[in-house]
């Protein structure tokens, strides 16, 4: 099935869009500008409501995800202890830039407000394993680590 015939297979009401979000999600991992384009024009409703709809629903992903996913903590207790330099020290390693994919797809850079593990700062999860007392010398070697 096409996406354009995933989205025309729902109901052309706007109750529709949570649903079609979440199954173009499911099967793509991301939501395309030209999907929004075409659930905007099937469902009658502007691409900017849903944009602000997607404000709302964190689930939804609109850019492809790299293999890895870095998701670093930018909570009051992970910026004392130096977390702004480890992202940029990633960003800087891996040329990517804080909420997007490096253009090799490797790597997703992300951030988070609090993993309440504020007593290890900063913190530093990558593919959903927590990696604590991080600092800006010893990411780079950890990400290599995982990544290649
Ligand atoms: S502030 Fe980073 S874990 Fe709480």
């Amino acid at each position: 099935m096409t996406n354009k015939e995933i989205i025309e297979s729902y109901n052309r009401s706007k109750e529709s869009l949570n649903p079609i979000l979440d199954e173009l999600q499911d099967i793509n991992g991301f939501i395309s500008k030209e999907d929004i384009s075409k659930i905007a024009n099937y469902l009658e409703i502007t691409e900017k409501e849903i944009m602000i709809f997607l404000k709302y629903k964190k689930n939804i992903k609109l850019e492809k995800q790299g293999e890895n996913i870095v998701i670093v903590c930018k909570g009051p207790n992970c910026l004392k202890k130096g977390s702004i330099e480890i992202i940029q020290e990633i960003e800087k390693n891996f040329d990517v830039k804080e909420g997007h994919t490096s253009k090799d797809g490797k790597l997703t850079l992300e951030t988070k407000n609090c993993f309440k593990k504020c007593g290890f700062a900063p913190n530093v999860e990558i593919n959903g394993k927590l990696y604590s007392n991080c600092t800006k010398e010893n990411i780079v070697k950890i990400l290599k680590n995982v990544i290649y």
